[in-house]
């Protein structure tokens, strides 16, 4: 006996009266537990249906022109209130994509800076309910955009962590005081150590012996912090690239067995050591927050080793989800996490993030150039490489490609989706489920706010893409009055 319900087929209906065969459909067939399966036409917006359905749009599953291939995008993983299809084409914020593709180009990096500053609103708001008096500051090297950077200056959102004379060049050209930036930086030059003495009033943390001595002989008596190695570390998925103190030795950063020769240094050159530095590992999610704790305890044996501390800086490296199956940040429980260990303590508390402020508020908008069976496996090729946006390449971090303006009603495909550089490994995502793709299509790489634009390398001559920053009309998003600017947090 065939147990699958009939379909529900919408196609050629307006949504007014797509809305209607729905509903007295679910009249019709009161009673039973079966879900509608209903097909929509082109124009007809899955979401904008169920949102008209109310209560009935539990009931209703959307499925593709054959019936049989399952539940169509709109319920995807990655959709949220800011980035989610209307009228069939993704829109950010209130941009739809498709169109900006067409004015323009591709590939574009679009970032939506509302979303960096709510994601900013969101962790000082859990630090305050956990009573973490703290200070934030956003870790620029995920995203440098000039754009962004004035942005985020210009409504006081954050003071900024610079981790090369670089950037910290770069940040006071975009308007940053230097009573805003915190630096910590590694390997540092006799170049890099003749800049930074030239501002005794920056937060500087160094991570190695060797710095704190020259940083010292080149300027004693300054106030300092120190970026400690707690040896527990913590990465997404356990990754150890992404994993900067754990069971393997890193560059990164004091270990406990040598904090007597960092202080004997230190009262050498005079040097107050006021801060301590940490940044354990970077795209940690909800699972790995018993991890984090072990990190944090193992740093708890250097806080008295230094009289003068004021400050632990526990460095950036929330994650942001990556598949349906990553389980997001509950920062409520994060933030209880740090209190617990550093609050009440005389000390402030401050977070760099970088990735969790910027990635998942942008995308790589690119065109697809060609879509082609090889053998056993169909590829669709994009008009962007992993030169430009490096993290699947490199760290195997999961890269999820969706279509702009998707063809729901022609049913899917199963796809490896592919840059256009010369290289194996410029696969985007291989066995990507998706909606048919043409020549043409756009493709919108997904969470490529962070560490996209700002690690593209030139290679092949395909370093070349667009970069649009989206700022909403809203009177709550204008600039703050400078009189009004408190740097760098509480
Ligand atoms: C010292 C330091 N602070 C902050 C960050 C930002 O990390 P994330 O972007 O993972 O938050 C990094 C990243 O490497 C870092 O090295």
């Amino acid at each position: 006996m065939d147990a699958s319900p009939a379909i529900l087929d919408c196609r050629g209906l307006p949504p007014a009266l797509a809305v209607l065969r729905i509903k007295q459909a679910a009249i019709t067939s009161q009673g039973t537990d079966t879900p509608l399966r209903v097909v929509l036409g082109a124009g007809c917006e899955p979401q904008d249906i169920s949102d008209a359905l109310a209560d009935i749009a539990s009931r209703v599953r959307y499925v593709i022109a054959d019936g049989d291939t399952g539940p169509a995008a709109p319920s995807s993983w990655w959709q949220r209130d800011d980035l989610r299809y209307h009228g069939g084409r993704l829109h950010l914020g209130g941009t739809d994509l498709e169109e900006l593709a067409g004015q323009v180009g591709t590939p574009t990096y679009v970032l939506r800076a509302s979303r960096v500053r709510d994601n900013i609103h969101r962790v000082a708001a859990a630090l305050s309910h956990a009573g973490v008096e703290h200070r934030i500051y956003y870790a620029v090297k995920a995203n440098r955009s000039p754009a962004l950077l004035a942005y985020l200056r210009t409504r006081d959102l954050c003071g900024v962590d610079v981790c090369s004379t670089g950037e910290l060049m770069h940040v006071l050209g975009c308007g940053f005081p230097v009573e805003a930036i915190s630096y910590t930086g590694t390997s540092l030059s006799a170049r890099d150590i003749d800049v930074l003495s030239r501002f005794p009033g920056l937060r500087v943390n160094v991570d190695s012996l060797s710095s704190l001595a020259r940083l010292g002989r080149a300027g004693p008596g300054r106030e300092i912090g120190l970026r400690i190695n707690p040896a527990v570390g913590v990465g997404y998925q356990d990754k150890e690239l992404l994993t900067y103190s754990g069971a393997a030795t890193t560059k990164f950063g004091i270990y406990p067995e040598h904090v007597d020769e960092a202080r004997t240094i230190a009262e050498q050159w005079q040097l107050r050591v006021v801060r301590l530095h940490m940044h354990v590992g970077c795209g940690y999610l909800d699972g790995q927050l018993g991890q984090l704790a072990a990190a944090f305890d193992a740093a708890g044996e250097f806080l008295d080793a230094f009289a003068d501390l004021r400050e632990i800086n526990l460095g950036g490296g929330l994650g942001v989800p990556h598949t349906a199956t990553d389980q997001p940040l509950d920062l409520t429980v994060w933030a209880d996490t740090i209190a617990a260990r550093f609050a009440g303590r005389g000390l402030r508390v401050a977070v760099e993030p970088g990735d969790y402020f910027a990635k998942d508020a942008g995308l790589l908008l690119t065109t697809v150039t060609s879509v082609e069976q090889r053998r056993e496996v169909r590829f669709a090729g994009l008009d962007a490489g992993f030169n430009l946006a490096m993290e699947p390449a490199f760290y195997g971090l999961p890269c999820e490609p969706v279509a702009v303006a998707p063809r729901w009603a022609e049913g899917e495909c199963t796809y490896t989706v592919v840059g256009n550089i010369n290289e194996t490994l410029d696969v985007w995502a291989a066995e990507h489920r998706m909606t048919l793709l043409r020549e043409g299509d756009r493709v919108a790489l997904l969470n490529a706010g962070g560490y996209a634009a700002s690690m593209r390398s030139d290679h092949c001559l395909r370093g070349a893409a667009g970069e649009v920053l989206l700022i909403d009309d809203d009177p709550a998003d204008r600039p703050q009055p400078a009189a009004r600017r408190a740097i760098g947090g509480q």
